[in-house]
């Protein structure tokens, strides 16, 4: 792989994609910025600029828009000759029982959380593929490895983004520069919650403690990156819900969930 890496990140507008971004930028990347808000994406390019970035080009897209993902796919690869790395960060949450989620609601968290990272992948691991060389790193959750009560959409995306990036693991093992990678954050201080889909949930929900921040879980991403040896989840506290989840069902149904409900709640 020669330098600069060309860099192709979704969800760059806002917190864990704009840090990636930035932590890109910061050693020389050539970088594609992926959102749907083109004046944020300009701020952000900016910050990468000034930031290292080799260049930087800002592609105001939705992830649920298949041609607009391919075109943007295929214009990078036309001006930079190839793709070295995708991550995929683009996603937004919804709070809510199923009973009290619209199948509106239901139906973008699922379409831009996974059908998203779908699309993301069918677009790009072609190129990296006849490469024989590239990275894909998609951002799953600690919440694509547990349930929890009140956020039922968004848990049964992630769940699907655990299944996809395992999946396209087993598809790429015959080509070795070809890796696939999967990261699960924990809580991170971002504005995804106070974005969330959804009149009754806006506003009054934040990360459960305990949180860290956009910059160092956008360092766990760039870790895959870099193909060192990396961990899936982001933090040690992500291992201790998920073995309550796996050994003592009964006890995390009793307790963990209801707790992370109430610590997610503003006030
Ligand atoms: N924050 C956490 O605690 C946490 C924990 C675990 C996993 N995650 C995951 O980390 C990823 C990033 O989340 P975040 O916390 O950084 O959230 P964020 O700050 O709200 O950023 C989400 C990004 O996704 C973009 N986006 C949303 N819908 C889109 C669409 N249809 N098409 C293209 N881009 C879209 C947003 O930009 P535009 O609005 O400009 O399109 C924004 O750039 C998500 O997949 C999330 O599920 C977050």
């Amino acid at each position: 792989m020669t330098d600069p890496r060309i860099c192709l990140v979704t969800g760059a507008s806002s917190g864990i994609g704009r840090a990636v971004a930035h932590e890109l930028a910061g050693r020389g990347a050539a970088l594609v910025l992926m959102a749907r808000r083109a004046d944020v994406l300009e701020d952000v390019a900016t910050e990468c600029r000034i930031r290292g970035a080799a260049s930087v080009t800002v592609a105001p897209v939705d992830v649920t828009d298949d041609e607009a993902v391919a075109a943007t796919v295929a214009a990078t690869v036309a001006e930079h000759g190839r793709l070295d790395v995708v991550v995929n960060s683009a996603g937004l949450v919804t709070y809510g029982d199923h009973l009290e989620t619209s199948a509106a609601d239901f139906r973008t968290v699922i379409e831009v959380n996974l059908l998203g990272a779908a699309t993301v992948a069918r677009h790009t691991l072609p190129v990296l593929r006849e490469q024989r060389e590239g990275t894909l790193v998609l951002v799953g959750s600690l919440l694509g490895h547990v349930a929890i009560p009140g956020m039922t959409a968004y848990v049964v995306s992630k769940w699907g983004v655990r299944a996809l990036a395992r999946q396209l693991k087993i598809e790429c093992a015959d080509l070795p520069g070809v890796r696939v990678a999967y990261v699960a954050p924990g809580s991170v201080e971002t504005p995804i919650y106070e974005r969330a889909l959804g009149d009754a949930s806006a506003n009054g929900h934040r990360p459960p403690p305990p949180t860290m921040s956009p910059e160092r879980a956008a360092q766990a991403v760039v870790r895959h990156v870099d193909g060192r040896r990396h961990e899936m989840q982001t933090a040690f506290s992500n291992h201790a819900v998920i073995a309550a989840f796996d050994v003592v069902p009964a006890v995390y149904d009793r307790v963990v969930g209801p707790a992370f409900r109430l610590l997610s709640r503003r006030g």
